[in-house]
């Protein structure tokens, strides 16, 4: 047990600098609890922050502890549940209060044209400070409050006879250029941070 929690320990100390922080994925209205596992599963892989679910359905536990307790979100998320903050939120409203109030910008998804500016997803600029990354509903998509509040609008370039990726999908692709971006961005701001290699740049006597 003792020889666990090290492994464990040791573990998290890893993957530290390499989380994303100030980065959090919203799902908004996600009906189907295996997506939503998924998501989980995706958001503690790639090291992003936080999970937000706009869940107007009660559909999840209020609490975190409570949610780690749900079996199906333990299964769902390959226990990516217990090593994850996901809080819920009852409306989209709500949500885009707390994100404000916190001075986070949102982007949103959609496999079609929606927002003020559009981007494909590897041509836009990830790096704000603060960002929340918002996911649609598996049937209705992004709701238009979400799209009306946001900076811009993402896609992945569709090449085949379907509409839309599902959520799982989506949220690995997309969670995958962002946290790219963000690691790099994080990188190099440390080693400016650091300054001149004060063993390259004595001055001379
Ligand atoms: C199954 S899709 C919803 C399809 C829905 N008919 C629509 O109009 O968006 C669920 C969510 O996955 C994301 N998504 C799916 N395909 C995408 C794509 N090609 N580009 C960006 N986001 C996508 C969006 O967030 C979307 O709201």
């Amino acid at each position: 047990m003792e020889e666990l929690k090290s492994d464990i320990r040791k573990r998290a100390d890893e993957i530290k600098p390499y989380r994303c922080k100030n980065l959090i994925a919203v799902l908004e209205y996600p009906m189907d609890i295996k997506n939503i596992g998924t998501v989980i599963r995706n958001v503690n892989a790639l090291g992003v922050e936080k999970t937000y679910i706009v869940d107007p359905r009660n559909a999840l536990p209020e609490g975190w502890e409570e949610m780690r307790e749900r079996k199906s979100l333990f299964k769902t998320s390959v226990s990516a549940i217990n090593w994850s903050f996901v809080k819920r939120f009852d409306s989209t409203e709500l949500c885009l209060e707390h994100l404000a109030k916190n001075r986070f910008t949102s982007v949103v998804t959609s496999p079609h044209v929606k927002g003020k500016e559009n981007f494909v997803l590897h041509e836009a600029d990830y790096t704000h400070p603060k960002l929340a990354v918002w996911f649609g509903n598996e049937s209705r998509g992004i709701s238009d409050l979400a799209v009306e509040n946001s900076a811009f609008c993402v896609s992945i370039p569709m090449f085949g006879m379907i509409e839309s990726l599902n959520l799982g999908t989506t949220t690995g692709i997309v969670l995958y250029e962002i946290t790219k971006q963000r690691r790099e961005y994080q990188e190099k701001y440390k080693r400016a941070n650091r300054g001149p290699n004060k063993a390259l740049h004595r001055t001379s006597r």
